[in-house]
């Protein structure tokens, strides 16, 4: 595909960062057609619950026997595996079939890829983070892509970690991304799903649109997100 205005559009907005003129946004309700998504749209219950400090989406699904990623759905939680200690959560209608797993990111430790598609380049680093984590859970690439890139930040460049140590939270680390590739670029209001759902219907990776979008937090979910798309080489 030849680069059009909006394949170019990328490339400008990711050196002058996320204020510019976007284009109109796109709410967002779509599920992939790939994967195995069980409940396409789940129904709220009446019944709301506040987050404790030591639960996980995990538990607070199986105490109101519902499927964690049916309730991670209609939370439009953006990483199930961040919760926020008293936020208040809708819980859903009791499904047939719950879902457990479809909307968390594959731990893909055989991941081959050495760069991605397009970008951004610059991902923030999240409590918890480890390169691993990065690399095979936030961006489907191989740790090594990461941790021999020679335009690495400062910060990496100087710890040089061991793939399971645990970053310093807001630290950045530059993701290699494949030479002549670039993605279009738009906001999108998200009203149902996980940034994991996003990424599986369009082929990008949730780090992808999580380093578009800086220190989003998904109880402000209401706000568009930046996401990209449409990431090809334009060879
Ligand atoms: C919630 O729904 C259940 C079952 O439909 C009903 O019995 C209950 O009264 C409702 N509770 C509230 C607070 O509306
Ligand atoms: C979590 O903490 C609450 C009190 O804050 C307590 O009632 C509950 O038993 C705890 N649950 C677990 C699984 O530790
Ligand atoms: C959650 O709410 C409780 C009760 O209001 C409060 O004591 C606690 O500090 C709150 N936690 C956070 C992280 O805001
Ligand atoms: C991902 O896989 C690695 C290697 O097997 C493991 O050490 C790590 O704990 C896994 N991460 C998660 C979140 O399951
Ligand atoms: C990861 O990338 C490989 C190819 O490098 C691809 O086959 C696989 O489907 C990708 N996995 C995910 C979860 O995107
Ligand atoms: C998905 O994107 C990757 C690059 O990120 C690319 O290698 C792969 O061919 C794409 N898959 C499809 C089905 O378009
Ligand atoms: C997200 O918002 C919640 C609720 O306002 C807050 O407790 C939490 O600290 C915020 N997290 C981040 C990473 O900003």
């Amino acid at each position: 595909m030849l680069p059009g205005p909006n394949k170019l559009f990328l490339l400008t907005a990711a050196l002058f960062g996320h204020a510019m003129a976007l284009p109109a946004t796109v709410d967002y309700y779509v599920l992939p057609s790939t994967g195995s998504v069980l409940n396409l749209d789940v129904a709220a219950s009446n019944i709301t619950y506040t987050v404790q400090g030591n639960d996980t989406i995990h538990t607070i699904a199986a105490k109101y026997n519902v499927g964690a990623c049916d309730l991670a759905r209609l939370n439009v939680l953006s990483d199930p595996n961040f919760l926020y200690e008293n936020e208040t959560l809708r819980i859903p209608a009791r499904a047939t079939f719950p879902d457990d797993y479809s909307c968390f990111s594959t731990n893909n430790t055989d991941a081959t890829a050495t760069c991605i598609y397009g970008g951004p380049h610059v991902y923030t680093i999240l409590p918890g983070d480890t390169i691993q984590k990065i690399a095979n859970e936030r961006y489907n690439i191989t740790t090594d892509s990461i941790l021999s890139f020679t335009a690495q930040t400062g910060y990496i460049a100087a710890l040089n970690p061991g793939i399971y140590d645990v970053l310093e939270t807001g630290q950045t680390v530059k993701i290699p991304s494949c030479d002549n590739s670039a993605c279009t670029m738009a906001d999108f209001t998200f009203t149902y799903g996980t940034l994991q759902d996003f990424a599986t219907a369009y082929n990008v990776s949730v780090g992808q649109i999580m380093s578009l979008n800086l220190g989003y937090n998904h109880t402000d979910y209401i706000a568009p997100l930046g996401v990209v798309y449409d990431c090809t080489l334009l060879d």
